[in-house]
């Protein structure tokens, strides 16, 4: 079976779905794989590393008229037509909404997975891309929030004078701010964390934060490990409740997401005006609406001498090892996906197995 890899096109794209060291092991299982000319490149893989490792470069119409596309995010309208009728497409679909995009993949019976709808079950931890890239998103806003901050993140004392510990809130403890607090731990911050999910408070403890624990009077803990949306009164309490503690941050590092809703607004305009300046505030949650209204997406903004902060993609910012990752998740899908036949690898039916019949996209 012959995997086809086309080179991202969205402009603040620098991943790719495959790497040469995921290229090596998928040739071991059978596949054959080729990738368009400079896919790797923005990542640090050139043609030549893949080539060792076993792959063909391709033009882009070859890449785009393969029998298994892989790629990392959605393709365009354009990209969409150039797929051949039936392919198989593997990568993120932002399935939320059924837009022109996905239409059109439907019309032309692509059968396409979109990694975003991977069940989250032990089984498929390994192929969760939500997972691994949170993951690096989280280290990476804590290295951005460092960059910005005007002081130190740790205690410092020195022959010239001292420093004090920033006071570093983390908002939402799932994948990406549980690696946030891990790591702004080790750069030495006074950490803070909040969930609305109950069962994080004993996963913030456990990496040396401490929880900031509040009485909503109802449970965010929605299905899945997901959290769930709030009722309009609960909602004003946590913003009320949370409001003394935001103000006292020095850095904030917000990542609270409800899956195909809006995020939810946790940093209200007075508090950042409360603020003190010179302040940070890192909004992960910029391309689903912000956790703050005055957070602009893919822009730094300051406002009230606050400095916000609205990447939408910080794993394109560490493109190496999250294209790697990225490639391991892909790896380990494939593996469930295929049996060996007498002429090589086939693809069993998507049907067949719970983790490929809940990625597949469907009309809805
Ligand atoms: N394979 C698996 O079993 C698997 C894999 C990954 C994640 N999970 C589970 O899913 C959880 C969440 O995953 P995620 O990080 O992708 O979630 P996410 O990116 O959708 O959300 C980030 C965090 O924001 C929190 N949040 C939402 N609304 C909030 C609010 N109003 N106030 C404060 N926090 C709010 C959520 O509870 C979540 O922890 C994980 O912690 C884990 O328990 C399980």
């Amino acid at each position: 079976m012959k995997i086809a890899v086309p080179k991202e096109s969205r402009a603040d794209e620098s991943r790719v779905a495959l790497t040469p060291e995921m290229v090596k092991k998928l040739r071991a299982k059978g596949f054959e794989i080729g990738l368009e000319q400079d896919a790797g490149l923005a990542a640090g893989f050139d043609d030549a590393a893949y080539q060792e490792a076993g792959a063909q470069i391709l033009s882009p119409d070859e890449a785009w008229s393969g029998e298994l596309v892989i790629k990392l995010r959605k393709p365009s309208l354009e990209e969409a037509g150039r797929l051949r009728e039936g392919a198989v497409l593997i990568c993120h679909l932002e399935p939320c909404t059924q837009d022109e995009v996905i239409r059109a993949l439907l019309a032309k019976n692509i059968k396409a997975i979109a990694m975003e709808r991977i069940p989250r079950i032990s089984r498929a931890q390994s192929m969760d891309s939500l997972s691994s890239q949170s993951n690096i998103a989280g280290y990476r806003a804590v290295i951005e929030a460092a960059a910005h901050y005007g002081r130190f993140l740790p205690l410092m004392m020195t022959s010239a004078g001292s420093a004090k510990p920033a006071r570093l809130v983390v908002l939402g403890a799932g994948v990406a701010g549980l690696q946030a607090i891990a790591t702004a731990r080790r750069l030495g911050a006074d950490v803070h964390a909040y969930d609305v999910r109950p069962e994080t408070q004993e996963q913030i403890e456990s990496l040396g934060a401490k929880a900031i624990v509040l009485d909503l009077g109802e449970s965010g803990s929605g299905e899945g490990g997901y959290a769930k949306e709030l009722s309009a009164e609960a909602k004003a309490k946590q913003q009320q409740l949370l409001a003394d503690e935001l103000a006292k941050a020095h850095i904030i590092i917000t990542t609270a997401l409800i899956p195909c809703r809006p995020a939810p607004t946790l940093i209200t305009e007075e508090v950042v005006q409360r603020m003190r300046a010179g302040s940070v505030i890192i909004d992960l949650a910029a391309a689903n609406g912000g956790n703050c209204p005055l957070t602009e997406a893919d822009k730094v903004v300051v406002k009230h001498g606050v400095t916000l902060v609205g990447h939408t993609n910080y794993p394109a910012m560490v493109a190496a090892d999250a294209s790697n990752f990225y490639a391991g998740n892909i790896k380990n899908l494939l593996e469930i996906m295929v049996e060996k036949g007498e002429n090589g690898l086939l693809l069993k039916d998507l049907d067949q197995d719970e983790i490929t019949k809940a990625a597949q996209l469907r009309a809805e």
